[in-house]
């Protein structure tokens, strides 16, 4: 089988080092792993499969230099836009982690478990995006429910842990507690959010639009749309809370006539890397703390609204460095390589 040289841009940060450690414990046909990072990073070294990798700088010509085929990005919208097309241009197929493309007519927009034939669009520009986190772990609980009923209207409300906001942002939660315990919170600074977030919750995720949604809002809403092709009503509300990893998320679906509880939880449980933990009686529904280092996305809680039949309610969490971000990214690789070796 062939292998395959990868470069992981931004693999010092969060989402990077999930890539890294996600193709050590995967069988992935790996033939070369070409870390890079800015210059800040560039020449420390990291660990990969027991041997000690350099760190090399992002540059216009890496890609060809090292001759890469598959590039996965994750080092904010500004380097994806500068760096992605001189990944492709060089001839590696660009999974990129930030929003920079999502929206763009001929860039497709996967997540495997749901839309993985628009991977084959990949030869437009070269690039396939990888959504938002809020949004991948979604629509991998819609899917399966969308597929046996007609969708209507999602309402969501997010629950999204700090290291959706990078690794500077995980470490300002931490400093924070730490501030408390000194009793000196409030002297503590915050960069990452707009307010403290150690024991506080905060509703706003990146800044708002003109409708009163905010940009991480509108990314639901629109993703959405995009990976399930299909236009469906969806009003979010994204909020902070100062857990360190795993989004939350609370949905409420409207149908366009009866849904079953029952029925619901058995099309997720055969559903792909979804799994189901509905005991409530017994306290058991996922949790953010229960779903670290995880590549599934858990579901639960799910009941019929009180009120109206076709309306049910869930709450899915999962691990968003990893659903969220690499694993999915990691997931569209091994696809595309699938897909490339059957043509
Ligand atoms: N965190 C999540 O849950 C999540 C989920 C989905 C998507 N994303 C997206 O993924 C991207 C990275 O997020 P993150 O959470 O991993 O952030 P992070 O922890 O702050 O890491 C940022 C990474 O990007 C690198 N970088 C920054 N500027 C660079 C430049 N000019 N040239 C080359 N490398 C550069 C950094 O390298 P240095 O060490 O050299 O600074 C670092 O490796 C963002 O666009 C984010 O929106 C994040």
């Amino acid at each position: 089988m062939k292998q395959y040289n990868v470069a992981v841009v931004g693999a010092s940060g969060a989402v990077g080092e999930e890539i890294l450690r996600i193709l050590e414990e995967i069988d992935f046909p790996l033939k070369k792993l070409v870390p890079l990072a800015s210059s800040r990073s560039a020449g420390n070294t990291l660990e990969f499969n027991g041997n000690e990798l350099t760190i090399l700088e992002l540059t216009e010509t890496v890609f060809a230099e090292e001759e890469i085929d598959i590039a996965l990005f994750s080092a904010g919208g500004s380097v994806s836009a500068k760096f992605a097309p001189c990944a492709a241009a060089a001839g590696a197929v660009v999974i990129d982690n930030t929003s920079h493309f999502r929206m763009e007519r001929d860039i497709p927009l996967v997540v495997p478990e749901v839309n993985p034939e628009d991977i084959a669009l990949w030869r437009q520009r070269g690039i396939i995006a990888n959504p938002n986190c809020s949004t991948i772990q979604m629509v991998q609980a819609l899917k399966p429910l969308e597929s046996a009923y007609d969708l209507i209207r999602v309402d969501v409300s997010t629950y999204q842990a700090t290291s959706g906001a990078g690794k500077t942002a995980m470490e300002e939660l931490v400093a924070q507690m730490q501030d408390f315990f000194a009793f000196k919170l409030d002297e503590s600074e915050h960069n990452s959010f707009p307010h403290q977030i150690a024991l506080n919750v905060i509703p706003q995720i990146d800044t708002f639009t003109d409708n009163g949604y905010t940009k991480e809002e509108m990314k639901m809403v629109n993703e959405t749309c995009k990976i399930l092709h299909k236009e469906v009503e969806l009003s979010a509300t994204c909020v902070r809370v100062p857990t360190l990893r795993g989004h939350a998320e609370s949905l409420t679906l409207t149908f366009d006539s009866a849904v079953s509880a029952d029925e619901a939880r058995e099309l997720l449980r055969n559903a792909p890397n979804i799994v189901v933990v509905d005991a409530p009686q017994e306290s058991v529904y996922p949790m953010p703390a229960a779903c670290v280092d995880r590549n599934e996305t858990f579901v639960g809680r799910i009941r019929n609204d009180i009120y109206r039949e076709n309306v049910l309610h869930l709450w899915v969490v999962a691990d968003n460095l990893r659903v969220g971000a690499a694993t999915n990214a990691v997931r569209i690789a091994q696809k595309w390589i699938e897909m490339e070796n059957e043509t």
